[in-house]
């Protein structure tokens, strides 16, 4: 039973039940308009202390596709924080105002301490570098749909693996499907950090710098934006922002049917000319969001 319940983090869920949220996500994919008054009288609280686009966006266009309501802030200075209120004291507030909140927040941990004094469900939509768990539903989901499975294939992650909360989660979440390898692909400086390599457990993984020696044996490559708001030197940051640039070139290394995601925003990680290429389904993936954030806000209400 998913009643009720918070995500902080995948593994929060079992497999099954992440399993059926994606499963509820694929026929509300498939029949959007069957669900648009499910949520009649609930509101959802979003809360976000940290920029965002998709993210905020999809939880709001999921909770309205639902025919609930939504409130909440996208600009924390304008909120009782700047007057010193504590996340906890926030909480507890909004959860006398809502039926569920999904917040993001720029410190790594704050979604679990924030959870602790929420009295409604409570969704993590990214804390600092850490985890973000409706980024890595919305892959599941955008790799089901393509790949019709989430077993035996090889996934590569490139770019960012020491900062970007994107990779830290899908990573976790996958390695509990069979048959699945991992290449990390990154700059020595931004490798994937020890504890997410020991959350993967027996997972088969290697490490490379190079995309074009990795690119040939890939069925999904996940690109990601070296995350600039995190690097203490700017130096370090400008040094190692074009390692990767993935073109039409690298493209034609590839399987005919490799999938390329990126939880999107890009920089300069995909030329332009590579959405062209049928291959590329990042702007589906972002669209698989909202369909799989109206499935979880179901589920973690019990509708
Ligand atoms: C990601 C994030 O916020 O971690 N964006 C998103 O939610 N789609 C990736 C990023 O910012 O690079």
């Amino acid at each position: 039973m998913l009643k009720g319940r918070n995500l902080i983090k995948p593994d929060d869920f079992t497999v099954e039940e992440l399993d059926s949220i994606l499963e509820l996500g694929m026929q509300i994919k498939e029949n959007p308009e069957k669900y648009n008054k499910v949520c009649e009288g609930k509101l959802i609280a979003t809360l976000f202390y940290e920029p965002s686009t998709r993210t905020r966006l999809s939880f709001e266009a999921a909770m309205n596709r639902l025919g609930g309501r939504v409130i909440g802030f996208s600009d924390p200075s304008a909120s009782s924080t700047s007057k010193g209120e504590s996340l906890e004291d926030t909480m507890k507030i909004v959860s006398n105002y809502v039926d569920i909140i999904a917040m993001r927040h720029f410190i790594s941990g704050s979604a679990n301490q924030a959870a602790q004094a929420c009295e409604v469900p409570f969704i993590n939509a990214g804390d600092g570098e850490n985890q973000h768990p409706t980024q890595t539903l919305t892959d599941l989901l955008t790799i089901k749909y393509y790949k019709s499975s989430l077993e035996k294939m090889t996934i590569g992650l490139c770019g960012d693996l020491k900062y970007g909360r994107t990779v830290h989660s899908l990573a976790k979440a996958m390695s509990r499907y069979s048959g699945i390898k991992f290449v990390f692909i990154s700059p020595d400086e931004l490798k994937m950090p020890d504890n997410v390599k020991e959350d993967i457990g027996n997972t088969e993984y290697i490490e490379t710098k190079s995309l074009e020696d990795a690119i040939p044996e890939l069925d999904v490559l996940y690109m990601t934006r070296i995350q600039k708001e995190r690097f203490e030197d700017i130096d370090q940051y400008n040094r190692l922002k074009d390692t990767y640039i993935l073109d039409l070139e690298k493209m034609d290394l590839a399987k005919e049917d490799m999938l390329v995601l990126h939880p999107l925003p890009r920089v300069n990680e995909i030329a332009v000319e590579v959405d062209q290429d049928p291959r590329a389904k990042y702007f589906e993936q972002a669209q698989c969001g909202m369909y799989v954030r109206m499935a979880l806000i179901m589920k973690l209400l019990g509708l």
